[in-house]
């Protein structure tokens, strides 16, 4: 696998505090991985996706110490937009990032930024409309729309630039169960189908790690620990580090502990239920 977003001994201290956000933070992440960002709140996943994005040290100040590098572009060395164009961030409230009349404006918006010539612009606009299903929403105003429909149109109006790693801030926070779901569906079917590497911070690692491959786990600005999904949860009991334990796998792994079984790491409810089969199969 090929190796997209490099970080090496990145520190940053906000202007103003005495403290860094982020302390020497390594890390890389490959083409096409799916990584699940997690850690209790202030650990720095917020400064983390910002750091990556440009936005910091472009935007917000501070000391900063180390790199980052996208695509062979260091990216303290470019202008926000110039990243933003391959790294873009979607933040936790989709309203604050719509600003149009309808969700077909709100999709062509970034593209007007980038100076796309018209002609090039309407064919893109149709085809994210269509790729991610939201004809329906298409003459719609934003800004009326449910959370769940808006941080889809937010998530289309960046799948539009055509970046390489989508950045998500919480994206889950303020929908619910259901509505929750489809914006998941929506974020896999980029990684999966459409080959965007996907960078998730989110609390809520059972509606997630299905679709991982990779958990990073940080604290007061560190990675603690980070690898691939499965050989985490097999290995570590997330609440040790502040995170809620996902509950299949938790599951899985007291009824291990109590009736002596070995129950292979499952991620869902099906997959639970044809390990737990295929150990009883086995002690038969
Ligand atoms: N603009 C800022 N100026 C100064 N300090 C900041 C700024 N943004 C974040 N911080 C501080 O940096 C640390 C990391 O914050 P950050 O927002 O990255 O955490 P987080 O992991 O995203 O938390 P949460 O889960 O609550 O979103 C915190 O101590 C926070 O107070
Ligand atoms: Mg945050």
């Amino acid at each position: 696998m090929s190796e997209l977003i490099s970080i090496e001994n990145l520190s940053f201290r906000y202007v103003d505090t005495d403290f860094y956000s982020l302390n020497n933070v390594n890390l890389k992440i490959n083409k096409g991985d799916f990584v699940l960002l997690c850690g209790p709140s202030g650990c720095g996943k917020t400064t983390l996706l910002r750091a990556i994005n440009g936005l910091i040290p472009n935007y917000y100040q501070g000391e900063y110490k180390g790199k980052v590098i996208i695509e062979n572009k260091e990216v303290s060395k470019h202008k926000t937009y110039e990243i933003a164009k391959i790294a873009g961030l979607v933040f936790q409230d989709p309203e604050n990032q719509l600003f149009t009349s309808s969700v077909e404006k709100e999709i062509a918006f970034g593209l007007e930024n980038l100076a796309i010539p018209r002609d090039e612009m309407r064919r893109i606009v149709n085809e994210t409309i269509r790729v991610l299903n939201l004809e329906n929403l298409r003459y719609k105003v934003p800004a009326f729309l449910s959370g769940g429909e808006q941080q889809k149109v937010a998530i289309a109006a960046i799948y539009a630039m055509r970046p390489k790693v989508l950045l998500l801030d919480e994206p889950l926070s303020n929908l619910d169960p259901y509505s929750a779901i489809s914006v998941i569906e929506l974020i896999y079917k980029l990684n999966k189908e459409l080959g965007l590497t996907i960078l998730i911070a989110e609390h809520r690692l059972d509606w997630l790690i299905p679709f991982s491959n990779r958990i990073v786990i940080m604290n007061e600005g560190r990675i603690l620990i980070e690898g691939e999904t499965r050989s985490i949860l097999e290995k570590f009991d997330l609440e040790q580090f502040d995170v809620n334990d996902p509950k299949i796998p938790t599951l899985a792994k007291r009824i291990n502990k109590i009736f002596n079984l070995r129950i292979k790491i499952s991620l869902t409810v099906d997959e639970f239920v044809d390990n737990f089969k295929k150990e009883l199969n086995d002690r038969i």
